[in-house]
């Protein structure tokens, strides 16, 4: 009988792949702080979005079930590749479960290698907002300070906290159909130091609002917002309605609003704009960011950031974290890749460990 070699026992440094747990996670946001974490997440965003043309892009692969939806989204340049997987179960909260969880992995094209593989349940309610709040940024009216938000849920604070940090917003306008979301939401806003009024209807929430931000979840054709609620000059930052056949705004507003979106092929499927005709006018964020586009072109106009979430601004996420953990801070070493000292003996080294 061949010898054990107590080195094929032990995985060789190839097989590591950094891994940022939900323990990781926060503790790293905590390190920075959260409006630090989401203003440099937003900084990487805006980079990525600047230089758009470069990623290989496709609307999300999402697989379709009764009570929710499953997803990858993929993308890549020319140096990383990343994907999150992503569901959204409407029905979840109810049931103790998170509406929305999260994971995903950054990887070298050059060898195909994994290179971080980590929880994005909070990196994605983190990227959502730090998105949102960047968007806000270019289309909120100028001097905003006043921000309706109607759904209380898991997304709710952090959009709160990155219109602050990156927008100016100080007081907030809240709305949920369940008390108990406005209960909790009103507690930690207030904890953080925002000035927060509860409100007892959508209509009531819009009072004076310069920003409406619609973060509900139904898996349906939901109107959170009918048309005379929205006065002109808002901007509305719609992050609820990500899937076909479940919307937040009713088709009216849509028409009175300039319209920006993230990826159009993908938004078309999913958000707002699935109410629409397939040609109706949209502006693509990126040429915004690029300044090739106007974004808020006066104190009149209603913007729409028709917000589905996508695959680049996870790509921006992967790669903030990813160089936030090189250190070696903050995660821990995974032996996820087989890696045989001769590479063709993957089997070799299967019986040589039996
Ligand atoms: N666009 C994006 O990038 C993106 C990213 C993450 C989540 N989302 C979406 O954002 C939404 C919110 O996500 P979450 O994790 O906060 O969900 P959540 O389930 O934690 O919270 C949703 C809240 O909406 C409330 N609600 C439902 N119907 C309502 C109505 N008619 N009026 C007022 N409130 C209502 C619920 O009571 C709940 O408190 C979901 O639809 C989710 O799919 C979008």
């Amino acid at each position: 009988m061949m010898a054990v070699n107590p080195s094929d026992l032990k995985p060789s440094a190839l097989a590591f792949v950094p891994f940022v747990s939900v323990d990781n996670m926060m503790k790293l946001v905590h390190a920075h702080g959260v409006e630090a974490f989401l203003t440099g997440l937003a900084s990487e965003i805006e980079a990525d979005f600047k230089r758009w043309p470069e990623f290989d892009k496709t609307p999300r692969v999402a697989s379709h079930s009764r009570d929710g939806v499953i997803e990858l989204m993929p993308t890549a340049d020319a140096e990383n590749y990343g994907f999150k997987y992503v569901n959204g179960h409407p029905k979840n909260m109810r049931e103790g479960y998170q509406t929305v969880t999260a994971f995903g992995v950054l990887s070298s094209v050059a060898n195909g290698y994994p290179i971080l593989l980590t929880e994005m349940t909070l990196l994605t309610a983190l990227r959502t907002a730090a998105t949102s709040a960047l968007v806000g940024k270019y289309l909120a009216p100028e001097g905003a300070e006043v921000m309706a938000m109607i759904g209380n849920g898991a997304q709710c604070e952090f959009q709160a906290m990155a219109f602050r940090a990156l927008c100016g917003i100080k007081r907030l306008r809240l709305y949920d159909v369940d008390p108990a979301a406005t209960d909790k939401a009103e507690r930690n806003l207030k904890a953080q130091g925002f000035d927060v009024v509860r409100c007892s209807s959508p209509e009531a929430a819009v009072e004076g609002a310069q920003v409406i931000t619609t973060c509900t979840a139904d898996k349906q054709y939901a109107t959170i917002l009918t048309d005379n609620m929205v006065g002109s000059g808002v901007h509305i930052n719609a992050i609820g309605g990500d899937c076909p056949g479940k919307t937040e705004l009713h088709r009216d507003i849509l028409l009175r609003s300039d319209i920006f979106v993230e990826y159009p092929e993908q938004t078309r499927i999913e958000g707002e704009i699935q109410q629409l005709e397939d040609d109706h006018p949209v502006t693509e964020l990126w040429q915004v960011m690029r300044g090739e586009v106007a974004g808020r072109r006066d104190a009149k106009q209603i913007t729409l950031f028709d917000s589905v979430g996508f695959a680049i601004e996870d790509f921006s996420a992967l790669r903030y974290v990813h160089a936030l953990v090189a250190n070696g801070q903050f995660c821990e070493q995974l032996d996820l890749l087989a890696d045989p000292d001769d590479p063709r003996d993957l089997f070799g080294m299967l019986t040589r460990a039996g």
